[in-house]
């Protein structure tokens, strides 16, 4: 399958036509940016990393009953993907506070939560991807409530076997954000990634970060942070 012409260039990936209509091909970028495209940089080789280990867990998640856009990966960089049109909410599960979670509600950072937290943010640059809830995105026509029930049933899923698939590397899963997206014929399934730009992972003995956090922080070893999560979920 050959790239066509360019769809669209995103902060972290490129998007290519294929000459099926219902293909297109990812190419994932070693482009960094934090804080709504403010902070930009560079982390060598993240393409790669982000890429192989996006398609290794959407392969184990479709074993787990939940569908993703996943199709063929074609190099390190490039993947072929169903086509979907991406429904505007980015769905994020925490575990442990951190982050935003941490800010907006004054509870330390690393402090373990009852039970997991599933929010909704508006995605939508122009505003900064708002934090919204499941009215508003009725009330805007964001989702139907069908389409509601089934994106938080799959993340529900997502959450349980990521958990279990990163403690078994020695990683602890805190948060992490994913996309959905609907086929031509309606069907809602798991779109875009799941890596160390959109998951929180710290190290279970030391809780050393393992992800964006290192660049949006600057804290350094960035690129050391990505290889080693590559290398514990055994992709290097
Ligand atoms: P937050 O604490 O900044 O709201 O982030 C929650 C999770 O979502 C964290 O794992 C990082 C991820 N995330 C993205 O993937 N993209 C984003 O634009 C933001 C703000 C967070
Ligand atoms: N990717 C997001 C941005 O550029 C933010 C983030 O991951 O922190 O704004």
């Amino acid at each position: 399958m050959e790239k066509l012409e360019q769809l669209y260039e995103g902060k972290a990936k490129k998007v290519f036509k294929t000459d099926d209509p219902e293909l297109l091909i990812v190419d994932y970028k070693d482009d960094a940016t934090a804080f709504n495209g403010e902070k930009k940089g560079t982390i060598m080789g993240k393409g790669v990393v982000n890429n192989r280990m996006t398609n290794h867990v959407f392969a184990k998640l479709e074993e787990a009953g939940v569908p993703t856009h996943l199709v063929q990966e074609l190099s390190d960089r490039e993947t072929l993907v169903k086509k979907v049109s991406i429904v505007p909410l980015e769905v994020i599960v925490r575990n442990v506070a951190a982050g935003s979670f941490s800010k907006r509600m004054g509870v330390a950072e690393g402090t373990e939560l009852l039970c997991p937290i599933l929010e909704f943010s508006y995605k939508n640059d122009d505003l900064g991807d708002p934090f919204i809830n499941d009215d508003y995105a009725l009330a805007l026509g964001l989702a139907t409530q069908e389409e509601i029930d089934t994106i938080k049933a799959y993340t529900r899923k997502v959450n349980e076997f990521l958990k279990g698939y990163f403690l078994a590397a020695g990683m602890k899963l805190i948060d992490f954000k994913i996309e959905f997206g609907k086929t031509s014929d309606g069907t809602i399934i798991l779109a875009d990634e799941i890596s160390p730009d959109t998951c929180r992972l710290w190290d279970v003995h030391t809780n050393e970060k393992l992800d964006k956090d290192r660049f949006r922080r600057d804290m350094g070893n960035v690129e050391e942070a990505y290889n080693e999560v590559f290398k514990r979920l055994g992709l290097a």
